[in-house]
């Protein structure tokens, strides 16, 4: 008797066509621009315009108090994304402050170590080099390793009681990479070394579990993969290393002026915080987060990884084309270069067609640009609701760009 194969749903599945349908701007663009802010769906669109409407309608502050609820929920889905509690959470305008607010905190001394890796944003490279400069503190990148991520090895041998921070990029800005972030904070933890994980980049593509992670510190902005609002941020700090960050800036809403001479700074994540924010784009990243949650963290690096594999294929296929992407884990982030035209030429003649992409430069990741001789890239990055059909249309219009 033959047995029937009865094809089971995959209950892991996203469903695309909804996906699309529910986000206004797939009818208009192909959109490979989700590094740089992804398209947000119909729902965050719906929270921030109606918390306009509502500040227009009865005052902005007035909104602000009707919308409480919806604003402890951004909180709690935040804290629920990062296994955490909300009062482990500060909302901020974006990932670069919630990033510093921490970094500015840790009371770095003349002869301390702070470690960091080739993947390193521009912006914390920066701040870096400033802390350097003022206080005397060393900034020391660890070597990667043949897949061109954070080497562990290294890593462990470099580890002494001078080292006051680990500072890792989880996703760089310029490639697929995803560095081993848990076995980072494996080295970290055992080390009682504080770490601050810059997840802009993974925040909303995949899985992000602090407690897995073992971060002591995240930043994360809302517009990339999280598909949130532009202007909103947010920062994680482990609760038993809260009262021991004093924020850069205080204000009235981070402290309590208690009497003419002194002030309280508050217990929890919002001593992080400031007064005055982007309410409408806090009410919607609270939305942009329920969505990604309810779709599921690995469900969605799932297909991202996919898509990004199919898109590397095929470039590598392309005649001319270098494909860039490090890592031994790879993510939803494409870099390559083109020997028939430059980076800011090829995006520009995408966009002729509806295409979008963004560039990355040099600049934005010195220390991996420099030591790889990176030219500007072109940097392709799919989301979910991303289809392979849009990867055969890209490829192909830009075989033609490559071309003409
Ligand atoms: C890896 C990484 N970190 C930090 C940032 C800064 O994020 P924001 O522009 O939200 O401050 C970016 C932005 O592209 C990034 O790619």
């Amino acid at each position: 008797m033959r047995t029937m194969s009865i094809p089971m749903p995959d209950p892991m599945a996203i469903d695309v066509e909804q996906c699309r349908a529910e986000t206004p701007g797939c009818s208009n663009v192909l959109h490979f621009n989700n590094a740089g802010a992804a398209l947000p769906p119909q729902p965050v669109l719906d929270a921030q315009v109606g918390h306009l409407n509502r500040e227009a309608a009865i005052g902005g502050y007035e909104a602000e108090a009707e919308a409480e609820s919806q604003l402890q929920h951004t909180y709690a889905a935040i804290a629920r994304m990062l296994d955490c509690t909300p009062e482990e959470v500060a909302i901020v305008e974006n990932a670069t402050r919630a990033w510093d607010m921490a970094f500015y905190a840790m009371p770095f001394e003349e002869g301390d170590r702070i470690l960091t890796s080739r993947a390193a944003y521009a912006s914390n490279h920066i701040a870096c080099l400033q802390v350097a400069r003022r206080t005397g503190a060393e900034v020391d990148v660890v070597p990667h390793d043949e897949y061109g991520q954070i080497d562990v090895e290294a890593l462990r041998s470099m580890m002494d009681d001078r080292v006051a921070l680990l500072a890792l990029t989880h996703v760089p800005t310029n490639g697929g990479l995803v560095n081993p972030a848990a076995q980072v904070g494996e080295i970290a933890g055992e080390a009682g070394v504080p770490f601050l994980l810059d997840a802009c980049q993974s925040a909303g593509q995949m899985p992000l579990s602090v407690d897995e992670i073992g971060c002591t510190m995240l930043s994360a902005t809302g517009r990339k993969y999280l598909r949130g609002p532009r202007g909103t941020g947010f920062l994680y700090v482990q609760k038993d290393w809260i009262e021991r960050l004093e924020p850069p800036l205080l204000d009235l809403h981070a402290a309590t002026w208690t009497g003419p001479e002194t002030y309280e700074i508050h217990s929890d994540a919002r001593r992080f915080e400031t007064y005055e924010g982007h309410v409408a784009g806090a009410v919607g990243l609270g939305v942009a987060v329920e969505y990604a949650l309810t779709l599921g963290l690995e469900a969605i690096s799932e297909r991202v990884q996919m898509l990004a594999d199919t898109l590397r294929t095929a470039l590598s296929g392309a005649s001319g084309v270098t494909v860039h992407d490090a890592g031994r884990t790879r993510c939803g982030i494409t870099t390559f270069s083109a020997e028939q035209k430059t980076a800011p030429a090829i995006q520009t003649a995408l966009r002729e067609h509806d295409i979008n992409v963004s560039v990355s430069t040099p600049s934005s990741t010195r220390l991996d640009a420099e030591a790889r001789g990176l030219p500007d890239l072109v940097r392709a990055s799919v989301h979910y609701y991303n289809t392979e059909a849009e990867i055969e249309r890209f490829v192909s219009r830009l075989k033609s760009v490559l071309k003409g």
